[in-house]
């Protein structure tokens, strides 16, 4: 079979072990031919892409970011863009395509397959919020990283007696912070599945300075927003792509948390180094077992469909079941980050 592959929406740590496990079962199982679509759907609509075969996927497993490249565009959302991406299917003469990407590009990859392109999905983000996959890859790494400095920012708050805020990604969900956030024995874990009183916040950070605990590391969810009336928050930016530009609340939080209860703050926002760098052997292993996977379900016909972690084992489920919400932390997890509140 003729298989095109492409990566959209932000990079992930472990794409690159998805296109090396694709090209490896594809090429040396089924005798597939595989090619490689630069820049996401962009590549797809421009016929803009790279052959890939074993030797050219050498060293990919702990490489991170996307050899691929990676855009946010789609046909729909680029100038005849469905038109493009058509006529690069007839010219190519490709039997399918498997696109690996987040909420953005799996909607997409829904859209197309319903409009009969031979698409299987690959879920991957830091954020972790895929809906009917337990895990995505890239998660495990960006936990990983945060956790990591979480764990040297302890010693600098308890050096100086301060509370030490740690803003971590996620967009619409707290996975990041609240696993982050247990894992580095967060005082408090501010996420966008639970609207946040300022002052709830400020009473338990007094509750631990009487206690006799001056330093505290309090995690929060780029996403995490206050309760109606607790705190003035602006509406943020809207990117290109009309996706909200998040990143900064944990700043406010902390100016706001200093005037009200007199302990002194800092912010430490970790940003993109949470999804650069080298997968985890944990994200390495998942992306690896979804693209051989992936490619399995090319050659079932399984089109429309998306590989997924279910119970531990690799499973298929619908793309539009998949994209029809998202995945929030579970009650069980908020539960148990809430035990350590201070
Ligand atoms: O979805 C992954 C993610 O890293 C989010 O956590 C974050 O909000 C967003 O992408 C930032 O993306 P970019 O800066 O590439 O637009």
């Amino acid at each position: 079979m003729r298989v095109g592959i492409l990566t959209g929406g932000g990079d992930c740590p472990g794409l690159n072990a998805v296109i090396r496990a694709v090209v490896r079962k594809g090429e040396r199982h089924y005798g597939d031919e595989v090619i490689g679509f630069r820049d996401g759907w962009r590549g797809v609509v421009d016929n803009d892409w790279i052959p890939l075969d074993v030797e050219s996927c050498r060293g990919l497993l702990p490489r991170g970011g996307t050899v691929l490249g990676t855009s946010r565009h789609t046909p729909f959302s680029l100038p005849d863009g469905m038109a493009g991406a058509t006529e690069t299917m007839r010219m190519l003469a490709l039997d399918a395509l498997i696109a690996i990407g987040g909420e953005g590009t799996l909607s997409c990859a829904c859209e197309m397959s319903d409009r009969g392109f031979d698409v299987v999905g690959v879920p991957k983000t830091i954020d972790n919020d895929v809906a009917m996959t337990e895990r995505t890859f890239g998660f495990d790494t960006a936990m990983t990283v945060a956790t990591d400095a979480i764990d040297r920012l302890h010693t600098t708050a308890e050096s100086h007696d301060r509370v030490i805020f740690v803003e971590v990604m996620g967009r619409n969900v707290g996975h990041i912070a609240t696993w982050a956030g247990i894992a580095g024995g967060a005082a408090y874990i501010l996420v966008p599945e639970e609207p946040f009183d300022l002052d709830d916040l400020c009473a338990a950070l007094l509750r631990r300075q009487r206690r006799g605990r001056f330093a505290s590391i309090v995690v929060v969810a780029e996403g995490a927003r206050p309760r109606p009336g607790s705190l003035e928050v602006a509406e943020p930016p809207i990117d290109a792509y009309g996706h909200k530009r998040l990143g900064g609340i944990a700043n406010l939080i902390a100016a706001e948390v200093e005037t009200r209860t007199g302990l002194e703050t800092r912010v430490t926002i970790l940003g993109h180094v949470q999804r650069g760098g080298s997968p985890t052997p944990s994200d390495r292993v998942l992306a690896t077992r979804f693209g051989v996977a992936a490619i399995d379900a090319v050659h079932d016909g399984a089109f429309g469909e998306m590989v997924a972690l279910r119970d531990g084992a690799i499973e298929r489920v619908s793309l539009r079941d998949a994209t029809a919400r998202l995945k929030p932390v579970s009650e069980d997890m908020l539960d148990v980050a809430h035990t350590f509140f201070s």
